[in-house]
Parts: C-alpha cells; sequence; structure tokens
C-alpha cells in the first residue's frame, strides 16, 4: 500500500487537475456534437501536432504501434525487407516490422546515450550486407534480405545521431521511419542543415505514442505519424481508415486505427502545456545529475551538446541493479526497468537465431540500468530521497565488499 512516504514512478494526477475543466469541456464537446471518430477536432490536433514537430502533416491513429506499422507499410516495407534497428527498445518497434512482413535486424547501440550507434551501423553495412549486382540494393548476409529502412528508436527521451544515420541512409539507398514515441518535443541539432529540429522531422515518416504516461499522454490510446511526405500521408489516411477514401469505397485493404475525438481533444489541451512538462523534467534530471554523479558510482545519462533530451524516462546505469531495485522498492520508492531483456534475447524472438553476445553494448547496459522517478511534478525533496536511498545502497555494499 502507498503512504505519504511513497514515490510513485509517474503520476498521472497532478498534472491533470489544473486542466480538469479543459478536459471537462472536451467531453461536452464530443456529446453535443456526436464526433467520437475523426470530425475537427482529430484535424486541429493533427494540425497543431505537425506544427509543433514542424512536419508538414500529422496523421492521428490508434496507437504508436499503429503509427510504427503504417508508416511502414505507406513507405512501401514488405515481405522479404529486413529492416535495421536496436534491441533496446519496447517490443512495438519490431512488432510492427513484423507485422507488415519484414525482418528485423539488430545492430548494437552507443554505451553513452543507449541509441542506435552510427559507428556500429557503418560496421554492420560495411562487413555484414553485400549489394546486389543486379538491383544496386543492399542484402543483409545473415537472412538474405534486402535492407529497405532503419527505425532509429529515440530513446527514453533523447534523439539518436540523425546525421550521421541519415548520411549512411542515403549512401545505401535507405529509408529513415523514425521512433519518436518516448520522445515528444524533443530536439537536435542538425549540423547538415545547421538547425534544430524536433524529433519526427527528420526521417521519411515518424511515429508517436499517446499512451497516457508519455510526456505528451491521451487518456486511452493514441498515437501519430508525422511526416513531409504528401504521399505517405495520404496512404496513412487510407491505411488507418480500411482503405477507404471515400466511404466504402476501398482503394486497398487497410487498419482499423484512427485516433478517438475526445482523445485529440485531451491531446490538444495538453499539448499547450508540453514545452513546460519537458523542461520541468529537463530541471529534474539535471537535480538528479548534480546529487547521483558525486561519487563516480551511478552512470548518469549523458546528452551531446547536439542533443536536447525531454526525459521521458530518467534512466542512470548501477553494479547490483537488482539488489538496488528491491532495497528501494522496500521503502516505497518505485523504479522501472527499460528494459529487462533485450528484444533479440526474447523468446518471441528466438526464431531470428540471435544468441547472447551478439550486441554486447545492448547485453552489458541491460544488465544495469535503473529507471526512476521521473515527472514534470517530481519535488526536489522526493529526488534528494531517492538519491540518498541510492547513496546508501552504495555505501552498504561497499562496507560488504571491503569487509569480505
Ligand atoms: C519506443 C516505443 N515504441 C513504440 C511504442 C508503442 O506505442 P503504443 O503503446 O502507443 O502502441 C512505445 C510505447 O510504449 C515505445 O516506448
Amino acid at each position: 500500500m502507498s503512504n505519504s512516504k511513497s514515490i510513485p514512478f509517474l503520476d498521472l494526477i497532478e498534472p491533470h487537475k489544473k486542466l480538469e475543466e479543459k478536459f471537462v469541456s472536451v467531453f461536452r464537446e464530443a456529446l453535443r456534437t456526436g464526433k467520437f471518430i475523426g470530425g475537427p477536432v482529430v484535424e486541429e490536433f493533427e494540425k497543431e501536432f505537425a506544427d509543433y514537430c514542424g512536419t508538414a502533416y500529422c496523421i492521428g491513429v490508434g496507437s504508436g504501434t499503429d503509427a510504427l506499422r503504417f508508416a511502414l507499410l505507406a513507405a512501401g516495407i514488405n515481405k522479404g525487407d529486413a529492416v535495421v534497428t536496436v534491441a533496446n527498445t519496447f517490443i512495438a518497434t519490431t512488432e510492427a516490422i513484423t507485422q507488415c512482413g519484414a525482418t528485423p535486424v539488430f545492430v548494437d547501440i552507443d554505451e553513452r546515450t543507449y541509441n542506435l550507434s552510427p559507428e556500429i551501423l557503418k560496421e554492420y553495412f560495411e562487413t555484414k550486407c553485400e549489394t546486389d549486382h543486379q538491383t544496386g540494393r543492399l542484402v543483409d548476409l545473415r537472412t538474405g534480405k534486402l535492407v529497405a529502412a532503419i527505425i532509429p528508436v529515440h530513446l527514453y527521451g533523447q534523439m539518436a545521431d540523425m546525421d550521421s544515420i541519415m548520411d549512411l541512409a542515403e549512401k545505401y539507398n535507405l529509408l529513415v521511419i523514425e521512433d519518436a514515441c518516448q520522445a515528444h518535443g524533443a530536439s537536435y541539432f542538425s549540423r547538415r542543415e545547421n538547425e534544430w529540429k524536433k524529433a519526427g522531422s527528420v526521417g521519411i515518416a515518424s511515429a508517436f505514442s499517446f499512451y497516457p504516461g508519455k510526456n505528451l499522454g491521451a487518456f486511452g490510446e493514441g498515437g501519430a505519424v508525422t511526416t513531409n511526405n504528401e504521399e505517405i500521408a495520404k496512404k496513412i489516411r487510407m491505411i488507418r481508415d480500411h482503405g477507404q477514401v471515400t466511404k466504402y469505397y476501398h482503394e486497398i485493404e487497410g487498419y482499423n486505427g484512427r485516433l478517438d475525438a475526445i482523445q485529440a481533444g485531451i491531446l490538444s489541451v495538453k499539448l499547450k502545456h508540453l514545452d513546460n512538462w519537458n523542461s520541468r523534467r529537463r530541471a529534474n534530471a539535471l537535480f538528479y545529475n548534480e546529487r547521483l554523479s558525486a561519487g563516480g558510482n551511478v552512470v548518469t545519462p549523458y546528452e551531446p551538446s547536439w542533443s536536447k533530451a525531454v526525459y521521458h524516462l530518467y534512466v542512470v546505469r548501477v553494479q547490483d541493479r537488482d539488489n538496488l531495485q528491491k532495497q528501494l522498492s522496500g521503502i516505497d520508492l518505485s523504479t522501472g526497468l527499460h528494459y529487462p531483456i533485450p528484444l533479440h534475447l526474447q523468446k518471441a524472438y528466438a526464431h531470428f537465431g540471435y544468441t547472447h553476445g551478439d550486441l554486447p553494448v545492448t547485453e552489458k547496459v541491460t544488465k544495469e540500468i535503473i529507471s526512476l522517478p521521473m515527472f514534470p511534478d517530481l519535488t526536489s525533496e522526493q529526488q534528494e530521497r531517492i538519491s540518498d536511498a541510492i547513496a546508501n545502497f552504495i555505501a552498504e555494499r561497499q562496507t560488504c565488499s571491503n569487509n569480505s
């Protein structure tokens, strides 16, 4: 049972309190108009979110998983294709790939940012692929599949090194679909374009999740694809709505993957507060960094100079992580593991034939990462308690090892 001293992992109550009247009016509008799916409220949110991300189009869909799947389908990914991504992500990234009939190929991550490593990606293209002389396309040697796309995941709210990834994608003629499901409002300084770019505005299409716990969360399921490509936008509008442009005239077979009007209305209300919430998350991250990095026993998040992360999750690395998590849980401090088993070692993907040792960096960090409570209303008093509890754990551990 929680008590006044317990600290939740995230807080889905406090940020909504002040906005309650605005949320209620979204419901009233739906009741008055009877427009529950599609309609002007969805269109308005789509326009606002496209403007926010700096893209020409935004298409509201049923979830982040839908967003990824529809983006891949609209970009033409299908059976026979390989899509390169990371194993330190939520399984939705790869579910979207396999559900298009394609095969995920995992490459390792950067040990400091935990995102797709452009150096390892380059090495993968150079040593584990060959060019098909007839088509000029890259073939993954392990699977024999044509490499068609890369999905960089902007994990924990920090963008992957997109310039280097885009350079490689251009060199090998590959599509880039961003998994921005954890990165609403994160930005990246593009050295290629000499400007800051928002998550969701770099690849040919990008997927966002509005799952309630996300930095921009709905009151249920929701997602969106952002893109500057008109054809892809048009296709996704069809795919999300059973492949129809006009009711009951189906150009293709699609899905039921639309964004509800009530969720879109809620998201419009919340979008106006996203920058403020994100900057409070950033301030909290700074506070944690100062408290936790002192002893040198906790690896705090690394933010390159070209990145502005939005700390969907605040993830540190420690030795003996599982015991730390148990100890924190014993004093009602909630933490999470994102993620405890990398995808290439999941039972669901045993048939892909990966084994321990295939992705050494991913496997190493997976054993050490722990996500600490992170939300805009987290207080400095709460952060101090968490940091002190971690420091105590480390001190006890050191005493034990000195005595043994
Ligand atoms: C990295 C990543 N990709 C995809 C998704 C899928 O989003 P949804 O749960 O909205 O389908 C999530 C959501 O947790 C995610 O974190």
